[in-house]
């Protein structure tokens, strides 16, 4: 039997990190661990907060997306206080936060799709939502919600993309949630804790993205455009080449490997 209890008590448990889920609300089932967030944002959580869920009943995803969280999930988010300037390096954190706990947990090798999708053997086992609040040009807070397929087999959800996977469909037997998280909070912290002088972790994260030198589609808010991803820069956007030569900075989007179509 893996150790599957995500309580508070289990995840805070001689956790090695100061801050980073020293505070843990844990619901067996609620809508969206980024609604509860940002409540518990608002009211002055202290930094390091994390709402976690064993369920979810409408998780969100990217570009408004639904995200779904069924039982045998992790679906986790992360309050933060980061200076402005580190703001583009949270969706380099997380996803290596993301990718290195896969990979201590499972030893399966987790790559990252740009900016923050984590596969598996080539398919989509985590996704990454950021969200920021601001008084003028100053962070109130951020939000990392981090939503892993765990032990739940994808083929109980036809609706779900093929490009989907679960760590269980990939290892063929269970992992442990707790295990999981503890290692994902540990290292979010390490990796935030270093983020001011981050360009370790700007390498890191270029170096495992699966993206670049692929032709790639991206949709970005209404546009779609093609090319090849030739370059991420260090604020974390995306240079893509047309193939009439021209390019462009890509700060947000969804993007689409098209080589394995
Ligand atoms: C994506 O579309 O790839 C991002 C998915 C993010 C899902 C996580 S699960 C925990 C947190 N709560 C949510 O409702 N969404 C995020």
């Amino acid at each position: 039997m893996v150790k599957d209890n995500l309580s508070s008590a289990a995840i805070t448990d001689n956790l090695k990190t100061r801050f980073v889920g020293q505070r843990v609300i844990y619901y067996p089932r609620l809508t969206s661990t980024m609604n509860v967030a940002r409540r518990e944002a608002r009211q002055g959580a202290v930094e390091g907060t994390v709402v976690v869920a064993g369920e979810q009943t409408a998780g969100k995803g990217r570009v408004k997306r639904a995200w779904l969280s069924p039982r045998g999930s992790i679906a986790l988010s992360v309050i933060l206080h980061p200076d402005t300037a580190c703001l583009p390096g949270l969706i380099m954190l997380s996803s290596l936060a993301a990718a290195r706990s896969i990979e201590a947990v499972t030893a399966l090798e987790a790559q990252v799709k740009w900016p923050n999708d984590i596969l598996v053997n080539g398919k989509k086992v985590c996704g990454i939502l950021l969200e920021s609040d601001w008084r003028g040009k100053r962070v109130t807070y951020a939000i990392i919600g981090i939503g892993i397929n765990v032990n739940f087999r994808l083929a109980d959800f036809p609706g779900i993309l093929p490009a989907a996977t679960s760590l269980a469909d990939e290892l063929g037997k269970d992992v442990s949630r707790l295990d999981l998280v503890r290692a994902l909070l540990t290292e979010m912290e390490r990796l935030y804790r270093a983020l001011p002088d981050g360009d370790a972790i700007y390498r890191e994260w270029r170096a495992r993205l699966v993206t670049l030198g692929r032709k790639v589609r991206v949709e970005s808010g209404k546009t779609i455009l093609e090319g090849i991803a030739e370059s991420v820069a260090r604020d974390g956007s995306l240079l893509l080449r047309h193939p009439d030569g021209s390019s462009t900075q890509i700060v947000a989007g969804d993007v689409r490997l098209r080589d394995d179509e």
